[in-house]
């Protein structure tokens, strides 16, 4: 496994990504920035910024042998050149989904909502990295971060959409959409 990661993403009028909308999911929107900066490692550099999301990568969770097989055979990394679109979808998910045991969160997360099993149907024109922040004391608990080429913009919708359906997200109490280009 890579070390964790620290990444701070900046939103203000600096960065390659521009952003091109802020949706409000579930719960209270960010402010609308112009730019998005990614910054790893150290806070150096964070520059004049409107808002700071801090996350950082960690161990999987709730994915077995056979479905980190299956992932790490089809992914590809992020800053692949045709992906010139990204989003960034921070959420939060409610006490109760945090007061369920692990072996109850796993089956919500995929015997019933089947969130790596449809994730699989999206590589490897999806990239991602999670970001996990709830320790951290920030405002979200996951910072989640997808790159595609605009060909794929409509099947991201899909995936989008197909996982907000699932009995996962009656878990999620507060979710953020911004969209990107570079
Ligand atoms: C490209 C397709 C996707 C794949 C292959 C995928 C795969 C995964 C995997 C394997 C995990 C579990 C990691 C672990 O074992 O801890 C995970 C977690 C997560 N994913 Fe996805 N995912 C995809 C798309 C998405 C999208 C589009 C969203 C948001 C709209 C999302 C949000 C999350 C969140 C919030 C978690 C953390 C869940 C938790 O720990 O409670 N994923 N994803």
């Amino acid at each position: 496994m890579a070390p964790a990661l620290l990444t701070a993403f900046v939103g203000g009028q600096e960065g390659p990504w521009r952003v091109e909308r802020i949706d409000k999911v579930i719960g209270p929107t960010l402010p609308k920035v112009d730019r998005l900066q990614i910054v790893s490692g150290n806070d150096r550099g964070l520059g004049r910024s409107l808002w700071v999301l801090r996350g950082v990568t960690s161990n999987m969770r709730y994915t077995e042998r056979d479905e980190a097989n299956e992932l790490s055979a089809r992914q590809e990394g992020l800053g692949r050149p045709q992906s010139s679109m990204a989003a960034l979808i921070p959420i939060r998910k409610s006490e109760a989904w945090w007061e369920l045991a692990q072996d109850e969160r796993r089956a919500v997360f995929e015997e019933q909502s089947r969130h790596i099993g449809i994730g699989l149907e999206f590589l490897p024109a999806i990239a991602r990295r999670l970001h996990h922040c709830r320790e951290l004391g920030e405002p979200f608990d996951f910072l989640t971060w997808f790159e595609y080429a605009p060909e794929d913009a409509q099947r991201f919708e899909d995936l989008v959409g197909r996982l907000r359906s699932t009995p996962e997200w009656r878990f999620v109490d507060h979710e953020v959409d911004i969209r990107l280009s570079r």
